[in-house]
């Protein structure tokens, strides 16, 4: 007798070992979390200016656009997120999160931040979370393996690159597996960071770049300059002509897609359903269902397999296979790439 596939639901897809490659560490951190952070400087520091994160990122509210969504970083989250005690809590809970919604592997991304004030250099931001993420990966109860991506942004001058790339290096054997070009899409000439990049590839980093994300960041001399620097992975991947296609195409590079952060922001025209994630699953290259920014989005990765089932028609066993065709794209090497392939052989979670 032929076995009945059972429906997707979302206990099966928080259940489902998930893989998560693009994940911003800052845009990760929940409003509880923010409020928690909030209410202990708050009693620490009564004339404290900030409003309650809670106020100033209403709890629900998910439609934030490129122009509301990047000040939310400078002018908020970066203010209230300002000392080594709020990175490090920010990060545990960030890092239990993705734990608790069934990610067995993780590869969390950050722009090394100073500190003046506080005495805190980008060097030391960036061995603050290194320190949270082994302890987090030495403790034998946890599932999920967490490595870290150091982030340049598109504002970043080039010296101020060189010094995102001489940090990874510096903490390659520590757990930072590459670096990625993130920030506003509308800002920016990527072409100064050619060397940083050029850089960082030969010393054995991998290389992801946020690719195509709005029309500005789409020219065809940028995202030709982009692929120039041979990208391992490439996120969102929204305005992307065929010619560019095929290159992602022959040359396999990974796509890190993000279905509610790209529908809420209003980077694609429509909505879930329209979403190109319709295209490139059919494609040959390695594709992940990513976050982005849960915390802003308040999409966990579950939801995002949920969502994927939902408007696309996949069953359960076409997201296990989706969750298992990301293996081949992650950072951290052959090592974790066999414990995966043995966790997706021996899960017996499909038909529970
Ligand atoms: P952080 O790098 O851990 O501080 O995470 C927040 C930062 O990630 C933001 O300030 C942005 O620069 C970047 N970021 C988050 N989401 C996006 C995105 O969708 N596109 C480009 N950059 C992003
Ligand atoms: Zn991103």
């Amino acid at each position: 007798m032929a076995t009945i596939s059972r429906a997707v639901d979302l206990e099966f897809t928080r259940r489902l070992p998930k893989i998560e490659l693009h994940a911003h560490l800052t845009g990760s951190i929940s409003r509880d979390c923010l409020h928690d952070i909030w209410e202990q400087k708050k009693a620490l520091e009564p004339d404290l200016e900030l409003e309650d994160p809670l106020i100033a990122i209403p709890p629900g509210k998910v439609d934030y656009d490129i122009e509301t969504f990047f000040p939310l970083f400078s002018s908020y989250i970066y203010r209230l997120c300002s000392d080594l005690a709020s990175i490090e809590y920010s990060t545990k809970a960030v890092l239990d999160d993705f734990q608790s919604d069934g990610v067995v592997y993780l590869e969390l991304r950050t722009t090394p931040r100073a500190v003046p004030k506080q005495n805190i250099s980008k060097a030391d931001y960036v061995r603050t979370i290194l320190a949270i993420l082994s302890e987090h990966n030495g403790k034998e109860a946890n599932q999920m393996r967490a490595y870290l991506i150091l982030s340049v942004d598109r504002r970043n001058t080039a010296a101020e690159a060189d010094e995102v790339v001489d940090i990874a290096i510096k903490y390659q054997s520590a757990g930072v597996v590459g670096v990625d070009l993130c920030g506003n899409p509308e800002r920016g000439d990527i072409r100064i960071f050619t060397e940083a990049f050029s850089r960082a590839k030969s010393t054995g980093l991998k290389v992801t770049l946020h690719f195509a994300e709005a029309p500005a960041s789409s020219t065809d001399e940028e995202l030709q300059a982009l692929l120039s620097w041979q990208p391992d992975r490439l996120g969102h991947v929204i305005h992307v002509k065929d010619e560019f296609k095929d290159v992602i195409e022959k040359q396999n590079i990974g796509v890190e897609l993000c279905l509610s952060c790209n529908v809420h922001a209003k980077l694609i025209t429509g909505s879930y359903s329209d979403h190109h994630f319709g295209q490139w699953r059919h494609s040959s290259v390695p594709v992940a269902l990513c976050t982005d920014d849960v915390g802003v989005f308040c999409s966990p990765l579950s939801h995002e397999y949920y969502l994927a089932a939902t408007h696309f028609g996949l069953g359960r066993e076409e997201l296990q296979n989706l969750c298992e065709r990301a293996i081949d794209s992650i950072f951290s090497g052959s090592e974790e790439k066999k414990r995966f392939k043995q966790v997706y052989s021996k899960w017996d979670g499909r038909n529970m």
